[in-house]
């Protein structure tokens, strides 16, 4: 763990809401100066306690022009970025065929590109002074194919290879990288995801409408707080470990069950 979190600053994106919101708040408690990024600065300013070690940024991570802006105002105010916490994104569901184009595009712009917007920016800054730590949120939906998810997952399986990867090549440079992966947590997520429109769709795939329900269930899951806390974990660890698994059960089972029991378990589930 470091010695001493003062004058350390990170960079949260998705802070306005849920997880970002929470690990906003504890970095705060924890002395750290806080650069808090989100597309509303009502929603940064409702959701976040006023505090001198805070920075409101707006920005939306899909584009590369606000990302810079961003990462010049942080660096502005607190001379480096320490850590980033790559953690905006929102849901997309619905069986492939009944997505378009368009909603694909945009969610990768979001959940990949606007990650890799990020790290691009502030990459070779950390390299230069060679120290670092990268964080990104993927999801248990990032090790584990679920039904009606798959362009959630592409994105999420994405971020965990690409991460996976660039470890190797930030390593020589003093820049770590982590994924921290939550299972279901009780946030604004589900109310924000897209779907598929289609009034086809719930006649032609069996089980979407449980699996949504299931989705959009309220009471399911964790409080963002206890995945803030996993994120801060990641952020402080000085070690080389790269997966912070936050799910109840699903990444301590799902990937050591055979393949035959997987999709029997996924068949009684959609039904
Ligand atoms: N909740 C879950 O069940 C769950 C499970 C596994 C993984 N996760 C992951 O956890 C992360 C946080 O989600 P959450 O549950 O805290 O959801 P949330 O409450 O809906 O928060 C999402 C945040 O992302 C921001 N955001 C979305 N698109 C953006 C963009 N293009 N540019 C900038 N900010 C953008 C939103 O900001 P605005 O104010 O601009 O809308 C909001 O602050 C996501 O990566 C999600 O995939 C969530």
């Amino acid at each position: 763990m470091m010695a001493n979190p003062q004058n350390q600053t990170v960079l949260i994106t998705g802070a306005s809401s849920g997880v970002g919101a929470a690990s906003a708040k504890l970095f705060l408690d924890k002395g750290w100066n806080v650069v808090a990024v989100g597309r509303d600065m009502a929603k940064l300013e409702t959701n976040l306690p006023t505090s001198s070690q805070l920075l409101r940024s707006v920005a939306d991570i899909s584009r590369s022009e606000d990302v810079r802006q961003c990462v010049e105002q942080a660096i502005a105010r607190f001379d480096a970025v320490d850590v980033l916490v790559n953690n905006a994104g929102y849901g997309i569901t619905g069986p492939f065929e009944f997505l378009t184009d368009d909603q694909i595009r945009r969610h990768f712009d979001t959940a990949v590109f606007g990650h890799m917007n990020m790290m691009r920016e502030l990459i070779p800054r950390m390299r230069r002074r060679r120290r670092g730590t990268i964080v990104n949120v993927t999801s248990e939906a990032g090790r584990i194919g679920f039904p009606y998810n798959s362009i959630y997952e592409a994105a999420k399986f994405g971020i965990e290879g690409f991460s996976e990867s660039i470890r190797f090549e930030l390593d020589q440079h003093g820049i770590r990288v982590k994924v921290v992966e939550p299972g279901q947590v009780k946030t604004a997520f589900s109310r924000n995801s897209d779907e598929a429109q289609s009034p086809e769709l719930r006649r032609t795939y069996e089980g979407f409408e449980k699996i949504e329900r299931l989705m959009r269930d309220p009471n399911a899951g964790v409080e963002p707080e206890r995945i803030a806390a996993v994120v801060y974990k990641a952020a402080v660890s000085t070690s080389g470990k790269l997966r912070y698994p936050a799910s109840a059960i699903s990444l301590k089972v799902f990937p050591f069950l055979p393949d035959v029991l997987v999709r029997s378990l996924m068949r009684r589930f959609m039904r």
